[in-house]
């Protein structure tokens, strides 16, 4: 931190097409409110920025299904979506809009800029058009096969099946999204941005970001080895930010040309309302800011790659200092899917359960280094089990000894023994500990962190049993009574960034001045709780749930569900008990790679030749992020060799190979420490 002297921090703009769901929750917005609401407990100089993406096929789309304007559209859920993200305590500083007037005068500035220095290539090609609706397809206007995978409801931008990036014209028997017609070639100029001549500037840069999370760096190293293409930057639309060109008529910018220059138009607007219209240039013009993106993976290539090369050739810029982006999450073992309805909606959730437990149970099982799966089952758990039972317990209890024993005052301590010191010793090491967890983007544990604090307190209660001194020792009692009131207090604080409303409830039952909002981080362990001070009522912080209350919900989802489940975990993680007949379906073998190689457009794959007992085979491993070719070639590895052949990318893959992954993301493949020969079975 000490080279920056001010944070800004982003989240991905949501498309203003539709409502928020726990998806875009855990990718971009719990994990940025957190980061957020630590570094102002820290006391640092920091922006939250967001705000609706309004322009784009996807919200024309959306108004075109509905009958009615883009406009209605996103007027609605804008405010719909801010409400909501209001009342789940995302904290942001703006929340703008791309449709305002400074957004368009910024991102049309922006253009012109790139214009005037010559950055564009202008190119005049043929484009897919469709004669009914007489207008150009770009985008998801087309559908189409993949020519990866061959899924047939491919996208003209992108693959939804094996997530490849597309372009219109490399769709298989391309159709208009708006009448099904087949479409016609027809020329047309577009303004293109040269990735390629970024490409080395990118690549010095990234390679200064060596502490950024994997997962982001597998994916923009896969994009600078298959070499940066050209990318259009306007398209032939109505709806959007018109390209502010004479000749240009017609055309507006490509949405994720004008979205990310969002984040800038936001902050601009945000300063005009704090009365200080230059401080935007603060936070986006100077180096010693701290720019933070936060997004979901389908996000990478636009935030670590096209929008810096923006921000590069424009030159008054900073670009961010880290692009932490996560991994997808799931629903019940299935994935997530708007249009089936295969969603928890936030809305939804606002309406009948509170906020903090799925805010807690959100950060512990973020999609940080892979996706996570969310489950109604796994939700209750967490918060009975760990919220009630030990954070609520703990607080409780604390409480109700003091109001029952101490007249509902704080009584002092006398001399400390040893469980005293070590609980004392806990609490003063949790700031920086869990702080630790915040600055390096690990939210999972800054959850587990203040529960295993608490988790210590309640033990701590438990082992010095006041219940018992306080008719044999008092002084003893009261000792141990002060030190829990005091705990109270660090605890709401450190849990304060992810459980911000009970933290608040638990600031208020103690009776303390100001907000936990207002308190600093650093002194969170400090006892400052003066003596004989008057504690406040007592409330219930987390109510437990019944069976009953998330069986509707668990309904409905699997109502809902189509898609095959991909995941068996039962709550705890753990799979469910089988005998040993099914394990001895599966039949391992030891397999020798003996050439490997990337699998073109995809960040994650590579195609191995394996040798087993003189015959060959090919499969399709999911390691590329982890392995290079080179250094998986010769292993011997272990594969599932009777697995049904599936085919990938187009590539058909004969078996698995055994791989670990743990919670950081390292993975290491299944090796052998004796040299064992191909086709050996392994039991
Ligand atoms: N609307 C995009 C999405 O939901 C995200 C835009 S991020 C921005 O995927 F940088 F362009 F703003
Ligand atoms: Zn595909």
């Amino acid at each position: 931190m000490e080279k920056y002297k001010r944070i800004l921090v982003t989240s991905a703009l949501p498309y203003a097409n539709g409502p928020i769901h726990l998806g875009h929750l855990a990718g971009a917005y719990l994990n940025a409110d957190l980061y957020v609401r630590y570094q102002k407990l820290k006391g640092r100089q920091i922006i939250y920025i967001c705000g609706s993406d309004e322009h784009g096929v996807p919200i024309t789309i959306a108004a075109e299904k509905k009958g009615i304007s883009p406009q209605k559209i996103v007027d609605e859920f804008h405010s719909r979506n801010l409400k909501a993200f209001k009342q789940f305590g995302i904290s942001f500083d703006y929340y703008g809009r791309t449709s305002s007037p400074v957004h368009h005068k910024t991102s049309q500035e922006f253009f012109l800029n790139l214009y005037k220095k010559n950055i564009f290539k202008k190119i005049t090609d043929k484009q897919l058009y469709d004669e009914e609706s007489k207008m150009f397809l770009p985008d998801r206007y087309v559908k189409g096969t993949c020519p990866n995978c061959s899924y047939n409801e491919a996208y003209g931008d992108q693959c939804e099946k094996c997530g490849s990036s597309l372009s219109p014209l490399e769709l298989i028997e391309p159709k208009s999204a708006l009448t099904g017609k087949t479409p016609v070639l027809r020329e047309t100029t577009h303004w293109y941005l040269p990735l390629g001549e970024f490409q080395e500037k990118l690549s010095t840069w990234l390679d200064t970001k060596k502490d950024w999370k994997i997962n982001v760096l597998g994916q923009v190293k896969s994009w600078l080895n298959e070499g940066l293409k050209d990318r259009a930057v306007t398209r032939d639309l109505t709806w959007g930010v018109p390209v502010p060109l004479e000749d240009s008529k017609n055309k507006v910018l490509y949405v994720w040309f004008d979205a990310p220059i969002g984040y800038i138009s936001a902050t601009r607007e945000w300063a005009d309302l704090k009365g200080d219209p230059e401080q935007w240039k603060q936070y986006w013009q100077k180096p010693d800011t701290k720019l933070v993106h936060f997004i979901g993976k389908d996000n990478i290539v636009f935030h670590c790659i096209m929008f810096p090369a923006m921000l590069m050739a424009h030159g008054d810029y900073i670009l961010p200092d880290n692009v932490p982006a996560n991994e997808f999450l799931n629903l019940q073992g299935r994935k997530l899917s708007t249009s089936k309805n295969y969603a928890v909606w936030l809305e939804d959730y606002l309406l009948k359960f509170p906020v903090d437990p799925l805010r807690y149970y959100l950060s512990i099982n973020a999609p940080e280094t892979k996706d996570a799966d969310f489950t109604w089952q796994e939700y209750m758990a967490r918060n009975n089990g760990e919220l009630a039972d030990i954070l609520g317990n703990f607080v409780n209890r604390t409480l109700a000894f003091a109001k029952k024993h101490f007249n509902h005052k704080v009584p002092s301590r006398g001399p400390l023994n040893k469980m005293d010191k070590e609980i004392i010793k806990i609490l003063s090491d949790a700031p920086a500990t869990v702080g630790t967890f915040f600055e390096h983007f690990t939210f999972r544990k800054t959850a587990t962190g203040f529960m295993d604090v608490a988790r210590a307190c309640n033990k701590y209660f438990n082992d010095t049993e006041p219940w018992k001194t306080a008719k044999t020792d008092r002084q003893r009692c009261a000792t141990a009574l002060n030190i829990c009131i005091q705990a109270c207090r660090t605890l709401a604080i450190i849990s304060a960034p992810v459980i911000p409303f009970s933290a608040e409830k638990i600031w208020n039952m103690l009776n303390l001045e100001g907000s936990v909002l207002g308190q600093c981080w650093d002194t969170a362990a400090d006892f400052v709780i003066e003596n004989e001070h008057e504690l406040g009522d007592l409330s219930i912080l987390f109510a437990k749930f019944e069976q009953k209350q998330i069986q509707g919900e668990i309904d409905r989802l699997e109502k809902n569900q189509e898609s095959e489940p991909d995941k068996t975990e039962t709550a705890a993680g753990e799979k469910t008990k089988i005998k040993y007949e099914d394990f001895s379906k599966i039949q391992l073998k030891v397999a020798q790679v003996v050439q490997a190689e990337k699998i073109k457009k995809t960040d994650k794959l590579l195609k191995l030749t394996l040798e087993i007992e003189g015959r060959q085979r090919q499969i399709v491993a999911g390691i590329a992020q982890h392995y290079t070719p080179d250094e998986i070639k010769g292993k011997k590895i272990v594969i599932v060799a009777n697995l049904e052949a599936v085919t990938i990318r187009g590539i058909e893959s004969n078996g698995m190979l055994l791989a670990a992954e743990d919670d950081d993301g390292i993975m290491s493949v299944l090796s052998l420490d004796r040299d064992v020969k191909t086709g050996a079975n392994v039991k």
